[in-house]
């Protein structure tokens, strides 16, 4: 069996106010609370943060903030800090997601500093990173990929990166229902290992979960999750949907007894 439990999260986005977002989580709580084996999160929108995790009490389910922001506290209108994450809940915190990079002016500096205030405050990073269309056409997939993870985690320790988890999330699949083929995420998901590998030694690449992300939903869940390297799902669009994602949860299970 993999060393690597898997790790099924999702990313509600800005979807979900406070009832669809209690009753999203009631449902979802249900749905999964015969699941051993893989680990879940999920991350809604900031302001139902409270509800959804004392819904999830008791439950396996993890919840997540979708950002924050680096200082501890301040005149930052606007803005979330790790502390007040946890305070609401959370264990993970999503950063640098290409909506994020792409709406929002966050770059691999910004996420660095993200990363370590998470670490700091006791929060896991779900550092997303991957491509665009136009880069991988253009061959830079793997340029790109190695710059936003050498960037988005420099100065960090050995002991810091084994607690990090990475989402690689090709911007081209993300809400667009192409998914990367099997062959195209392994590829760039055993390319991050490596790298992590010569950063910090076998022991720390070969714990650290590496997500996919984009357009992932039941139809493609067990082909993705059986690749050696891909250690669970960001699940977008389909994490909507109790069933959906229950679903997807239920398919990474089944994979975990056959994966080496
Ligand atoms: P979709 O699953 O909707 O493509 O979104 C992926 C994503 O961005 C998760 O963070």
């Amino acid at each position: 069996m993999s060393k690597r439990k898997p790790l099924i999260a999702g990313n509600w986005k800005m979807y979900k106010a406070g009832p669809q977002a209690a009753e999203l989580a009631n449902r979802l709580k249900s749905l999964v609370s015969d699941i051993t084996d893989v680990d879940i999160m999920v991350a809604p929108p900031f302001t139902v943060l409270e509800i959804v995790a004392e819904i999830l009490e008791g439950s396996i389910i993890d919840l997540g903030g979708q950002d924050l922001f680096w200082e501890v506290e301040g005149a930052y209108t606007g803005e979330i800090s790790a502390s007040m994450l946890k305070a609401a809940g959370c264990t993970h915190a999503i950063i640098g997601h290409s909506e994020r990079r792409q709406y929002f002016g966050e770059t691999n500096a910004t996420v660095n500093r993200k990363v370590r205030a998470a670490l700091i405050g006791g929060l896991i990073p779900v550092v997303c990173i991957g491509e665009s269309e136009t880069e991988r056409e253009s061959n830079q997939t793997f340029s790109v990929v190695q710059e936003q993870l050498e960037k988005g985690l420099e100065g960090l320790g050995s002991d810091e990166v084994q607690r990090i988890t990475i989402a690689y999330e090709p911007v081209w699949a993300i809400g667009t229902g192409k998914t990367a083929t099997t062959g195209q995420a392994q590829e760039v998901h055993e390319f991050i290992r490596r790298r992590m590998e010569t950063a910090h030694g076998n022991s720390v690449a070969s714990a650290v979960r590496i997500l996919y992300g984009g357009s992932v939903k039941p139809e493609n869940t067990s082909d993705l999750m059986a690749m050696a390297d891909i250690d669970g799902a960001l699940v977008g669009g389909a994490s909507l949907d109790a069933d959906s994602f229950a679903t997807i949860v239920r398919l990474a299970m089944d994979v975990v007894g056959d994966k080496a």
